[in-house]
């Protein structure tokens, strides 16, 4: 089968990853990434993909109506899986705007090309968060497809709004659709401003650790490969309409997964510094991952004490990919969040 698979977001930290495992998965199938490069995104992230005769990259907005419109008459997609989305809770409370225009309008545009030129599948790729929070002293709970809706910050609520559209736009108009809802990833090429990468990046200058509150705050990882064979199965063979949860039934403090860094690079516990709470700030997600591993046969497969050792060994190894970024634009945003804290 010679597909075509569109990947918005592909330069980003979970996109990047997927590229890689669908030109490794699918040798046969062509690539086609949209990203237009903001902060988040890093052609370096690319540099691989770029020398495989299957991989195009196209440097375009998913808000750019015409653009996108242009890419879809060239190369004809039959499936669109949409990562691109500004994805930072921390920078949706500084600055919710550009949320709204990328996660929401930017899903709008990408589903209206799907309409316009046909497309076999168009797969949302949403998150956990759009369930809001549980509470921490209820480890019986955890977020199913039917939890409902009831987001905490700007990130999340433009996410619910994106996954209504999309329902609303397989229901009114019968666009192939499908969303899958993940907890919180780490691995290669995350972004030092989220939680992992951050505390291995500071540890290793041997600056400050900033946890947040008193770092009881509850995530559920997933190494960022399962996540991708998970969105690799619901594309080719989730039931159109549906919403999948992915999760790694994995719960960690979150001063609990700093003390793990710090005790792998050898860092004193000293660096860690208590800072303000995030404002909203939820207290403890967890996926119940029944559906897809009943529907799909998905299970996670990398454990997190040996995903960790090989996102830390990664940052080890590629020091040139996150120092660039920290001396970059990364630099002002680091004094705006915790300069005062
Ligand atoms: P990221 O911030 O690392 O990457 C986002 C990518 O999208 C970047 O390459 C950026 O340049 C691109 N982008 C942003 N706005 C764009 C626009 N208007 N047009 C084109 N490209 C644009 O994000 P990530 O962590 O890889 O997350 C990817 C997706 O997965 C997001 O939709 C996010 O909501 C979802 N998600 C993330 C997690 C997580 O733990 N990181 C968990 C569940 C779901
Ligand atoms: P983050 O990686 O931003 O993901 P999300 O908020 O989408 O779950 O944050 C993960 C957790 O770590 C969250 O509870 C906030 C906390 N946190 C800190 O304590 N310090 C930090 O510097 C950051 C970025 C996050």
């Amino acid at each position: 089968m010679n597909k075509t698979l569109l990947i918005t977001g592909g330069a980003g930290f979970i996109g990047s990853n997927f590229v890689y495992h669908m030109l490794r998965e699918h040798p046969d199938y062509k690539i086609v990434c949209v990203d237009c490069l903001t902060y988040a995104g890093n052609m370096s992230t690319l540099a691989g993909a770029m020398q495989n005769d299957h991989f195009v990259f196209y440097k375009t907005n998913i808000c750019d109506r015409a653009g996108i419109y242009r890419i879809f008459e060239t190369e004809k997609p039959d499936t669109v899986v949409n990562f691109a989305a500004e994805s930072h809770v921390d920078r949706s409370i500084e600055s919710p705007e550009i949320f709204l225009q990328t996660n929401i309008l930017g899903t709008q545009v990408m589903m209206d090309a799907c309409r316009k030129y046909g497309i076999g599948r168009y797969h949302q790729v949403s998150t956990d968060e759009v369930y809001g929070d549980l509470p921490l002293d209820r480890p019986d709970l955890f977020f199913t497809e039917e939890t409902p809706i009831h987001t905490s910050s700007p990130y999340s609520a433009s996410k619910a709004s994106a996954d209504l559209l999309v329902q609303a736009y397989h229901r009114t108009f019968g666009l192939p659709a499908t969303i899958s809802r993940c907890s919180n990833n780490y691995g290669p090429y995350h972004f030092p401003e989220k939680l992992i990468p951050l505390m291995i990046a500071n540890c290793l200058q041997d600056k400050p650790l900033p946890v947040y509150g008193e770092g009881l705050n509850v995530r559920d990882w997933l190494y960022v490969e399962d996540h991708c064979r998970a969105i690799d199965l619901i594309i080719h063979r989730g039931r159109v309409g549906e919403v999948y949860n992915v999760g790694g039934h994995n719960e960690m403090k979150n001063i609990d997964i700093v003390k793990l860094i710090c005790d792998y690079l050898g860092k004193p516990y000293s660096l860690i510094t208590h800072v303000a709470d995030r404002k909203g700030h939820d207290m403890r997600y967890a996926i119940d991952p029944t559906k897809i591993h009943r529907e799909l046969g998905w299970l996670p497969e990398t454990k997190f004490a040996d995903g960790i050792k090989k996102t830390i060994d990664w940052y080890l190894e590629n020091r040139d990919w996150w120092q660039t970024i920290l001396s970059g634009e990364y630099r002002n945003y680091y004094e705006r969040m915790y300069g005062n804290r």
